[in-house]
């Protein structure tokens, strides 16, 4: 069972609010993973499955012909829009081209370089992030949107009892997971599957317990999500959610140039269909998703000199690393110069340096499937 003692923590207000859309005539740049690849084919008809334990007669169903989800479902410009639609949505450029598969516009890519940067983010959080997540030995429980497995190592280590099933839409990431939960916890129960969380392809009710990190800030429909995710949980089940959000970093030295940068990111992500500044939200919407005793506690970082292990693994390698990482797209989009991006990048980066402080607040959310 999924506790939390956190007390809250004092939060200040981000940035002024956001004007989202882009300059006029600029595209997002469409990063390798929004074509198929060798990699990536382009629909889920030949999920990666595998447990590397010998499923028992509790395992997950396994998907047969025809149930696995395809292109279409994915929710396309064309959706009609309804009460969740982001309120991004309308951010998409006239003409820019439509993100129909599911991952599509996934803003941060799947280098070798992101793969590093989640596993540094999951493995410097973990004791904040983590911290009252149990699960009780034999419970069944999903982990949506697994990526390379950054956070599966945690979830297992606390939960060496419990029987996961890890879902991701992108097959390489699926393959890193499991290589890396073989390698470092050969012991784990792990059944890994390639699926879209909008269109799972357990029955109803089948999960004790769904745990999700960092993924719904790349959905453009996160209430659908909640609510599917709602489905394959049984009553009584809880479900974890983390999210962070960009509007509480601050840091300092300030600057506006690095202000403006962090800015770029989070318009971006928008106009990808997402929303970094989605940790705000987890109240509302996981109550909109019919779920009940929800409870959000925000979890903070503050790295200054004192922390050394932080401001590396944090303000450095997590969040300016991903800052840094739209460069191309920023300047293609219009957002900015690649010499004015360098320069709030360089700006940024005093707050990891002898004298400089950053703070971010991420958002944990425990709630009840009734
Ligand atoms: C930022 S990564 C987070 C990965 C992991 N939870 C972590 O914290 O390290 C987001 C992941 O969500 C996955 N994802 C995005 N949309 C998805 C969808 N519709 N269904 C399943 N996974 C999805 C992406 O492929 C990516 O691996």
């Amino acid at each position: 069972m999924d506790t939390d003692p956190t007390t809250p923590t004092p939060h200040e207000p981000g940035p002024a609010a956001l004007d989202l859309s882009l300059p006029a005539g600029h595209h997002p740049v469409r990063r390798d993973h929004s074509a198929p690849t060798a990699h990536e084919p382009a629909s889920l008809d030949h999920p990666v499955i595998g447990a590397d334990t010998a499923p028992g007669p509790g395992s997950a169903p396994r998907l047969g012909p025809g149930t696995a989800p395809g292109p279409g479902t994915a929710p396309g410009p064309g959706t009609a829009p309804g009460p969740d639609r982001p309120r991004n949505a309308g951010g998409r450029p006239p003409g820019a081209p439509p993100s129909r598969r599911p991952g599509a516009g996934y803003v941060h890519g799947y280098s070798e370089h992101e793969a590093r940067r989640l596993g540094d983010q999951a493995d410097t959080l973990a004791a904040l992030l983590h911290a009252g997540t149990h699960y009780r030995a034999g419970s069944r429980v999903l982990e949506a949107g697994c990526g390379v497995g950054a956070q599966t190592a945690h979830l297992v280590t606390a939960s060496p009892g419990a029987r996961f099933t890890a879902v991701d839409v992108s097959a390489d990431s699926l393959a890193q997971a499991r290589a890396r939960i073989r390698a470092h916890h050969p012991a784990a129960a792990v059944e890994w599957r390639r699926a879209d969380l909008h269109d799972l392809p357990f029955d109803d009710g089948y999960f004790d317990h769904v745990f999700v990190c960092f993924v719904l800030e790349h959905l453009g429909e996160p209430l659908r999500a909640l609510a599917g995710l709602r489905r394959v949980l049984r009553p009584g089940g809880t479900i974890t959610v983390i999210e962070g959000d960009h509007g509480s970093a601050f840091f300092h030295p300030r600057g506006a140039r690095a202000q403006a940068v962090i800015g770029h990111q989070v318009r971006l992500q928008a106009v990808a269909g997402g929303n970094a500044l989605i940790g705000r939200e987890l109240q509302p919407l996981l109550t909109r998703a019919g779920y009940t005793d929800v409870e959000v506690r925000p979890r903070t970082v503050y790295a200054d000199a004192s922390r050394p292990g932080l401001v590396e693994g944090f303000t450095r390698n997590t969040f300016i690393a991903m800052v840094a990482s739209v460069r191309e797209e920023a300047v293609a989009a219009g957002l900015s110069s690649a010499a004015d991006f360098d320069r709030g990048v360089a700006e940024l980066r005093r707050a990891a340096d002898e004298g400089g402080t950053f703070h971010y607040t991420f958002f944990k959310a425990v709630a009840v499937n009734p």
